[in-house]
Order: structure tokens, then C-alpha cells, then sequence
């Protein structure tokens, strides 16, 4: 079987690893969700709680993924296989990832439809459209876009074509290299745009609402931060155990991972410091939504000198670091079935981005046309699997968001992190992280075996409890 091939290539060095694991993890959640959430969830104890999940739940999760994917060097499915066989345990474990291959085609399926916001963006950019626009005049022009199913369906496509013609044609290590210099742009950028919130006058209200600590907002935005740091590191999916595979033996996983997980929240962090003093400059409303970024930027750029060029640039950059991550999210799924069926990968590619692309449409008309179809909606008169125009409840696209970042990615991480520390064990983690010093051991194994397991059982439980 094709799959039972060890993965025979191994990365040049550890920085190509960095660099495909940034690519996955720098994406629309850290530019486009990471501050809509922030909003939504009320500034400073969202942050907070974002920040603590990071540390204590999604660098730990990272951590094992990394190890398992260079341990088993297969497709993450295969890799838990032999690794639970070589340890004699159940291969009951490989079903965490194949959760997580499925998480990685449903996130996929609303991610193509917001690249696609992006891709539309770029050319109303490129014709000025945003010239001196005020926050409620790009507040109707996103509104106008999102009605439009037809080219939103449109934009929607164009980027599912591009995700799956990188993966059939292999140019994975093409975008690496444009990656290479895209990166450092975006960076650029996006300190250009926190110069730009500096001069609104409202900057130091950006900070105060992204670092003041409310402790009565904490228990609404629990789940919703643990979800986030899953999504933004691009974690509990099995994406980054498949970027694992092929890291070299002699390579510290640690400093690694640390870097990855760094650049992430440096992105995030930036982008929330740009976008808010400018979101309260234009009166604009902090807890707006999915539309936030897409309603701040134009007012940014069509307010500044050369803002219609650097607009057109950054969101380019925007869609190209949503491709870099929308690749890893079908890859999983394409390395499975493609190694289960021998010379389908080309076929498997184009019959999962369809699937895909078909949910897509789901969440394209959750915007316009079934905007009043709501799904789980309780209210006084009970519960109700869905229902039309009534308030409350999930439309579809908050529920493929909801079931992929707040259920399927914390207990992918759930099952990884428990399998790295309890199955894997002591002597292995010793073996691949190379750590001889007993107290560090321990104290990466106490974060494997039991803070990071903790912290998603405590954030469920609150959740249900609540
Ligand atoms: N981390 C990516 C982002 O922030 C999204 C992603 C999630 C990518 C899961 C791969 C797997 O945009």
C-alpha cells in the first residue's frame, strides 16, 4: 500500500518548516477573524483568554503534532496508526485524525468563501472604488457585496480553483518561495497601517480596548478564545503533524514551534492594533462582525497617500496568505485517500475541493438569501433543529464555524495531546526533543499529560455548565 511508504524526502532545514507552518498558521484568522472576534467578544479579557490558550493549550497541541508527524512520518491517519502499533495501544487513536481531516474540509469550505471577499476586494481596490470613502459608505459596499451571492459565489470559486490546482500540481514548494518574501511584505504592511492608526488620534483607544482586562466578559469568550487559538495556529486538524513528517531528525522541535507560534500571535496582535483605533476614528462598531476588516481597511486606505496601491498589495497579500493555509487544510484529506487508492491524487484533489466548494455555497447564502435560516435555535417555545426568520440561532455559515473551531478542533487537540504525552511517553519525548535536563522533561510532559487536557476539559465543562 502507497501509504505504508515512509515519507522518503526530508525538508532542507528547519526553516522550511517554519516557513510552511507560518504559512499555514498566518491566515485570515489572524487578520480577518482574530479582530472581528475580539470585537465581538468585548476587547481585553477575549485577548487575555486568547493569549492564555495559545501558551497553555495551543503551542502544547502544536508540540504534539510536530512530534507525531516526525515520528510517523506519514499522513497523519497512517503515522497515529503505526505510532499507537508500535506502542501497543489501540489504533483507535488515528480516528483523531481523521476528525480532523474532515474539520480541515468544512473550515476550508467557509475560509474559500472570505479569501474570495478578499479577491473581490483587491480589484474594487485597484479601481479606486474606496477613494475617500467614509466608514458607513464601506459599510454599505461590503453590505452590497455580501448580497450578491452570485459574485460572491464567483470569487468563492476562483480561490477553490487556485487551493486545488497548488495541490495537484504540486507547486506546494512554489508558494513556499513566494512565501519566503510575501511574508516579510505583509509584515511591512501591516506596520505601515499601525502607523496609519497612529495618526488617527484614537490609537491609544485601540490599545485600551484590546489590553483592559473586563472579568465580567471572561466566561462568554472561553470557548470562543479556546477555538480561536486552535484555528489561528492551525492546529488540531493534523495539518501541522503533516508538515512534521518531513521536518529533519536533528532539528529542535521547541525553538521551532516557538517561533511559529510567535510570528502568529505578532500578526494577530498587529492587525488588532491597526484595525481598532481606526474602527473607532470612523465611528465604525467594534463587535460589527465577519465584516469588520473588510469595512476598515477600505477607510484606511482610501484615506491615506498611495493608499489605493498599498490597498491593492495588501490584499493581495491577505488572499496569498489565505492560500498558503487553504492548501493545508485539504492536504490531510488528499494524503489520505490518495494513499489509500494508489495514482488518485489528482482525482481525490478535484473531488474534495467540489464537496467543499458545494458547503461553500452554504455559507455564501448564509449571508443573503438564508440569512433567516437559523440552525439549533432555543427560545421560549423550545428547541428547534432550524427554523426561518426568528431571532437567535446559528445561520449556516456560523454553524460550520461553530462545530469546526469551538467542537471538532479542541478535541482533535485533545486526542494529539494525549497521545503524545500518555502513549507516546516519556522516552520517546526525551528522543525527539532532545532534552536532557530533567526538569524541562518534566515540565514539557506536565504540559502534554495534563495542563493542556486540563484546559480544554475545564473550558468545555464552564461551557456546558454555563
Ligand atoms: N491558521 C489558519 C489561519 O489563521 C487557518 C487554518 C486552520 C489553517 C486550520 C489550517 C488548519 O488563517
Amino acid at each position: 500500500m502507497a501509504g505504508d511508504k515512509a515519507v522518503a524526502q526530508v525538508w532542507a532545514s528547519r526553516w522550511v518548516f517554519i516557513l510552511a507552518a507560518t504559512g499555514s498558521a498566518v491566515g485570515l484568522g489572524n487578520i480577518w477573524k482574530f479582530p472581528y472576534m475580539t470585537g465581538v467578544y468585548g476587547g481585553g479579557a477575549f485577548v487575555l483568554m486568547y493569549l492564555l490558550c495559545i501558551a497553555l493549550v495551543g503551542m502544547p497541541v502544536m508540540l504534539a503534532e510536530t512530534i507525531i508527524g516526525r515520528r510517523g512520518r506519514h499522513s497523519p491517519v497512517v503515522s497515529l496508526q503505526h505510532l499507537a502499533a508500535e506502542q501497543g495501544a489501540s489504533s483507535r487513536w488515528a480516528y483523531g485524525a481523521v476528525m480532523g481531516l474532515v474539520c480541515g474540509l468544512l473550515i476550508l469550505s467557509f475560509y474559500s468563501v472570505v479569501a474570495g471577499w478578499s479577491l473581490s476586494y483587491i480589484i474594487d481596490m485597484g479601481k479606486g472604488t474606496f477613494s475617500g470613502i467614509s466608514g458607513e459608505q464601506a459599510g454599505a459596499a461590503f453590505g452590497a457585496l455580501t448580497a450578491d451571492p452570485v459574485k460572491l459565489i464567483l470569487f468563492h470559486t476562483v480561490f477553490m480553483l487556485m487551493t486545488a490546482w497548488v495541490i495537484t500540481r504540486g507547486v506546494v514548494a512554489g508558494l513556499e518561495r513566494a512565501l519566503r518574501w510575501m511574508m516579510p511584505v505583509l509584515f511591512l504592511l501591516l506596520l505601515i497601517l499601525l502607523g496609519y492608526s497612529l495618526t488617527t488620534g484614537h490609537f491609544m483607544q485601540g490599545v485600551e480596548f484590546l489590553f483592559h482586562f473586563d472579568p465580567a466578559k471572561v466566561s462568554e469568550g472561553l470557548l470562543p478564545a479556546l477555538g480561536h487559538a486552535f484555528f489561528t495556529l492551525s492546529v488540531g486538524v493534523g495539518s501541522i503533524m503533516a508538515f512534521g513528517a518531513y521536518m529533519p531528525r536533528r532539528a529542535p522541535v521547541g525553538a521551532t514551534i516557538l517561533t511559529v507560534g510567535l510570528l502568529d500571535t505578532v500578526v494577530a496582535l498587529g492587525a488588532g492594533l491597526a484595525l481598532f483605533p481606526i474602527v473607532f476614528a470612523a465611528g465604525l462598531e467594534p463587535g460589527a462582525g465577519p465584516g469588520l476588516m473588510f469595512v476598515t481597511l477600505p477607510v484606511a486606505f482610501g484615506n491615506i497617500a498611495f493608499g489605493q496601491v498599498m490597498g491593492v498589495v495588501f490584499f493581495v497579500l491577505v488572499a496569498v496568505a489565505a492560500w498558503s493555509s487553504s492548501i493545508s487544510m485539504l492536504e490531510p484529506a488528499v494524503a489520505y485517500f490518495s494513499d489509500r487508492h494508489a495514482g488518485g491524487r489528482v482525482r481525490f484533489t478535484w473531488l474534495l475541493a467540489l464537496v467543499c466548494w458545494v458547503l461553500g455555497i452554504g455559507t455564501v447564502l448564509s449571508f443573503n438569501q438564508w440569512a433567516e435560516l437559523k440552525f439549533f435555535v432555543s427560545g421560549s417555545d423550545g428547541f428547534a433543529l432550524w427554523a426561518w426568520g426568528v431571532e437567535g440561532g446559528k445561520t449556516f455559515f456560523d454553524l460550520v464555524d461553530y462545530l469546526t473551531s469551538r467542537i471538532m478542533l479542541p478535541l482533535g487537540g485533545l486526542i494529539f495531546v494525549l497521545f503524545a504525552g500518555w502513549i507516546l511517553g516519556r522516552a520517546v519525548l526525551r528522543e525527539e526533543l532532545e532534552v536532557q535536563h530533567p526538569l524541562l522533561l518534566n515540565g514539557l510532559l506536565l504540559l502534554l499529560r495534563v495542563v493542556a487536557p486540563a484546559g480544554i476539559l475545564v473550558v468545555f465543562v464552564t461551557e456546558l455548565l454555563k
